[in-house]
């Protein structure tokens, strides 16, 4: 399935942003040194002159091979004298080239495998941020942060029911999505929140999103009522929703929020199912956030889902007063 024109517009305009700027400050980077070792730049020319000279040789004839190699010991000699200038003075060897984003492809989005022109990795994975982008952009994202989080909102006495300060508590949680985010890699653990409504959950994993957007992952963030009514469509419709399965499959971080509350019918709940089992076996994370309690998932779903979500993720219990109803009281 392909992405939209506007996706793909966007993913290759970013990749070009990225070569013109390496391109750009390499140009900066180059004038700058030749200004203060004026050698480089005669060593540079030289080097290319022993290519042209090669050309020559062949052309010209005559004892070729000699000739090649004579050209190839001075081309290593100047090569050798140019790195060393460069790294006496502190620069890197490349310091006169530019310094791309993805050494594969020089940020031009596409390679050579075996003699055939594809698209290079890097250029998938901006499709697939790009895209996530395009789906995220009705969704509140930058109102919850972990700044805007506000511990003090969790009672530090002792709830008798639990035996657990609700603030101490959650401060290791806030802790834990913090590391998280922080720390994120497209292989991290899936995260399952639990708890009473007004907690925290999509809160915290829109921090998470947050942050994980901003070390540049794309990240998908849905409700699961969204999720059912989008799988629905791709299921009667071919392209309504081009880029959806690609998206959901293929994002760094899947968010489904609210899982419990979506419709349920066997066949949105196998679908749920085949997509987080996707992912886990790519190791792929998935924060799912729910309601629901242990049993009441395992009455909900199928056993293999619940077991599923309890072998691949890390469970967070929320726990405190509705933080939406004590809002309004104050
Ligand atoms: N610790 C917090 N500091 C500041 N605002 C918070 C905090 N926790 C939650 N909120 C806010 O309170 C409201 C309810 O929180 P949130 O939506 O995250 O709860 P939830 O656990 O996802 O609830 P539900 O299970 O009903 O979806 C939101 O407006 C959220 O931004
Ligand atoms: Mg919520
Ligand atoms: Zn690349």
């Amino acid at each position: 399935m392909g992405y939209s024109t506007s996706v793909y517009n966007n993913a290759a305009d970013k990749l070009a942003e990225r070569r013109l700027a390496a391109e750009k400050q390499a140009d900066a980077r180059r004038a700058a040194i030749f200004r203060q070792l004026p050698r480089t730049r005669e060593l540079e020319r030289d080097i290319a002159l022993c290519g042209t000279a090669a050309v020559r040789a062949v052309l010209n004839g005559g004892d070729v091979q000699a000739e090649m190699l004579r050209l190839r010991d001075k081309n290593l000699a100047l090569q050798k004298e140019l790195r060393q200038l460069l790294t006496e003075n502190g620069y890197s060897e490349a310091a006169l080239e530019p310094q791309y984003t993805c050494q594969k492809c020089h940020d031009t989005g596409y390679v050579e495998k075996q003699g055939r022109t594809v698209m290079c990795a890097c250029f998938k994975q901006q499709l697939v941020a790009c895209a996530c982008e395009e789906f995220n952009r009705i969704v509140p994202l930058k109102l919850s942060t972990f700044d805007s989080f506000q511990l003090e909102q969790y009672s530090k006495e002792v709830d008798p029911s639990t035996g657990i300060a609700p603030y101490y508590h959650m401060e290791k949680i806030v802790k834990y999505c913090k590391a998280y985010a922080q720390g994120f890699t497209p292989h991290s653990q899936s995260i399952l929140m639990k708890g009473a409504t007004g907690l925290g959950k999509t809160h915290l994993s829109l921090a998470i999103a947050n942050e994980v957007i901003r070390r540049g992952y794309g990240v998908m963030y849905v409700s699961a009522p969204e999720l059912v009514i989008k799988l629905e469509r791709e299921r009667f419709s071919r392209d309504s929703d081009g880029d959806m399965l690609e998206v959901l499959t293929g994002c760094d971080l899947l968010i489904i929020d609210d899982l419990g509350t979506e419709h349920h019918s066997s066949f949105t709940d196998s679908q749920v199912y085949t997509l987080f089992n996707a992912r886990v076996l790519n190791n792929k994370p998935v924060i799912i956030s729910t309601n629901l309690t242990m049993a009441q998932l395992e009455k909900d779903y199928s056993n293999r889902f619940v077991s599923r979500i309890n072998g691949a993720a890390q469970k967070l219990d929320f726990l405190g007063e509705d933080l939406r109803i004590k809002r309004g009281r104050v």
